[in-house]
């Protein structure tokens, strides 16, 4: 999907949330999906790193985003529903969900792992988006088309050594993926699919491989074009996949 070309409107009228927003990739999406008309909801758990972002997008010119902290490791069903409340009563549906937000904790041997650790990680990457899905259901439904999104990575497919319970959650995440594509795809018009990006030069890959630069490795902004194709109405009708935004 990185030779697809969007509109320059393509995202008008869409409120569209990200999780994890404030840094590497989710940063680089939230504003690139404000530049083509999104109202983007940044949700992540540093402050600081969110108002950094919403400022980007209003520097830009972009909708005016909203700032939703939140520590996806600690929420609660509660938390959940209060932020569905919230979004319903500002903006009465959502045409997107991106679970972008995802612990990586460094490489670590499965006999050394940190139970606790494990237990964190699980939670923010495949507890978090469950809970999360479930909680804002009723306004992805709102929407004409409405858009969810999973976060792929291969090193859960390839089982790659000592990325631990990150890779594990992944895993899990892309079941979990699968399961509400296809609890989803009758009587509701709200499609969930997965993007893999890829390495790139941006958020833990250059933590998990420090001795390398940021311009060894592919450009975040040329992953872009997959979240606009699954954000966007071209990909209506599209559900169940895993699309490799560097494909
Ligand atoms: N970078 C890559 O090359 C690559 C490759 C394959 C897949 N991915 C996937 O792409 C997505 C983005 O990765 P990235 O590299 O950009 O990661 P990142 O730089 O580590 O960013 C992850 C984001 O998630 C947020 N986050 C972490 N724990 C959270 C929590 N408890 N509550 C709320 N937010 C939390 C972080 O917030 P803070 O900024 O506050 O820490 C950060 O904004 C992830 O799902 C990752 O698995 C990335």
């Amino acid at each position: 999907m990185k030779d697809y070309h969007p509109t320059a409107n393509l995202l008008n009228d869409r409120v569209i949330l990200v999780t994890g927003a404030g840094d590497g990739i989710g940063r680089v999406v939230a504003r690139r999906l404000a530049a083509y008309g999104a109202t983007v909801i940044l949700l992540g758990r540093t402050i600081r790193k969110l108002e950094q972002v919403y400022d980007e997008i209003e520097q830009t010119g972009g909708p005016k985003p909203a700032i939703y902290p939140m520590n996806l490791e600690g929420a609660s069903p509660k938390d959940y529903a209060d932020l569905a409340t919230i979004i319903g009563t500002e903006f009465g549906r959502l045409n997107g969900l991106l679970h972008n937000a995802a612990l990586f904790a460094g490489l670590t041997p499965l006999a050394n792992y940190d139970t606790a650790l494990w237990y964190r990680i699980v939670q923010v990457n495949v507890h978090a988006p469950f809970l999360l899905t479930q909680a804002l259901l009723g306004l992805l439904n709102r929407a004409p088309d409405a858009s969810v999104i999973f976060t792929a990575d291969q090193a859960s497919e390839t089982g790659r050594a000592y990325w631990g319970a990150y890779a594990v959650a992944k895993g899990s995440a892309e079941t979990l993926m699968k399961l509400w594509a296809n609890e989803l795809e009758t009587n509701t018009s709200i499609r969930v699919n997965s993007i893999d990006p890829g390495q790139v030069g941006a958020g833990l890959t250059l933590r998990a491989y420090p001795g390398r630069t940021p311009d060894e490795w592919v450009d975040p902004e040329a992953i872009i074009p997959t979240y606009l194709y699954l954000l966007g109405p071209d990909s209506k009708g599209v559900t169940g996949q895993l699309l490799r935004a560097q494909d």
